[in-house]
């Protein structure tokens, strides 16, 4: 148990740290770069001047308390704040080398790469199969055998093939919360994004489908790049490489999760972590 936590008071943190999480340094290889992005809505700051760099086929957590800015940052990254009347953004974010905010970017092609997974599972009200196809199809994928692959290969990433392969047809809206949410998972991955974006994905799950869950993101990095907001420290501790403490608006710090949670640099993270506010 590292002694920093200790002294922090933060011993159950320090337990749940994941054990599978990088240690590496954060000079590793950037998917998504953020160089100070400031967003309002109408004339409320909600980001300011947030810079850092997401690395690749990594888990990054961003925790903070209730209105930090998590949800608005997490949307930053494939424009689904362009939704929002009145926001205004400054500052740039690359994804893939790429400015996203470029004039020349095509929005649904940004979503084709930047896939992203929503705090309440939402699948359509169509059949397990139309959900996984959903994606694939948009971008023409008409052959029937085509999708069946597709289809098989994303629920199977999804870790959810084998408690539906003998109901594709049944509306998704029959199956558990839990596995709603993985279908949504797999109805993100089936187009194969580069990024997947995560808001607070579990908050609706009970312990047994939250477990579900971050076990897969383990499995899911290795061939996606995750980015995850969470209120939940542990779950952060559990599955995140890299972790953003943010508070109002700001990112305080950023950084490896261990490094943040045993021995955070800044004194409101630190606060923060040991449960001082928030
Ligand atoms: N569509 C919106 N219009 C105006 N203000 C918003 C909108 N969405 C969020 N906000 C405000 O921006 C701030 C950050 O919100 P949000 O990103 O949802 O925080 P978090 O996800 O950390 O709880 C809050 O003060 C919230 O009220
Ligand atoms: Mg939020």
């Amino acid at each position: 148990m590292p002694q920093e936590a200790l002294m922090a008071g933060n011993v159950e943190l320090a337990a749940n740290l994941n054990p599978r999480a990088e240690a590496a340094s954060i000079l590793e290889s950037p998917m998504v770069e953020i160089d100070r992005l400031s967003l309002y809505y109408g004339p409320t700051r909600a980001l300011t001047d947030v810079s850092m760099s997401v690395p690749k086929h990594r888990v990054t957590a961003y925790i903070g308390p209730s209105g930090c800015g998590k949800t608005t940052l997490l949307r930053c990254i494939n424009r689904m704040n362009d939704l929002v009347d009145g926001v205004r953004i400054v500052g740039s974010i690359r994804v893939g080398g790429t400015d996203i905010y470029d004039r020349s970017v095509d929005v649904t092609e940004l979503r084709k790469r930047v896939g992203m997974v929503f705090q309440k599972s939402n699948p359509f009200p169509k059949s397990i199969f139309d959900n996984a196809a959903y994606g694939p199809r948009i971008l023409g994928v008409k052959s029937r055998s085509d999708l069946e692959g597709i289809v098989e290969r994303s629920l199977r990433a999804a870790a959810l093939w084998d408690e539906v392969q003998d109901r594709l047809g049944e509306s998704a809206l029959g199956l558990s919360g839990g596995q709603q949410q993985r279908l949504c998972i797999a109805r993100a991955i089936a187009v194969e994004p580069d990024v997947l974006l995560m808001d607070e994905p579990c908050s609706s799950l009970d312990p047994i489908a939250t477990a579900r869950i971050e076990e897969l993101m383990l499995e899911l990095k290795n061939s996606y790049t995750i980015v995850i907001v969470t209120h939940n420290m542990q779950q952060a501790a559990r599955v995140s490489d890299y972790t953003g403490f943010m508070l109002l608006g700001e990112l305080v710090e950023f950084g490896v999760t261990r490094e943040l949670f045993t021995n955070p640099r800044d004194t409101r993270t630190e606060d923060y972590i040991t449960g001082r506010f928030g």
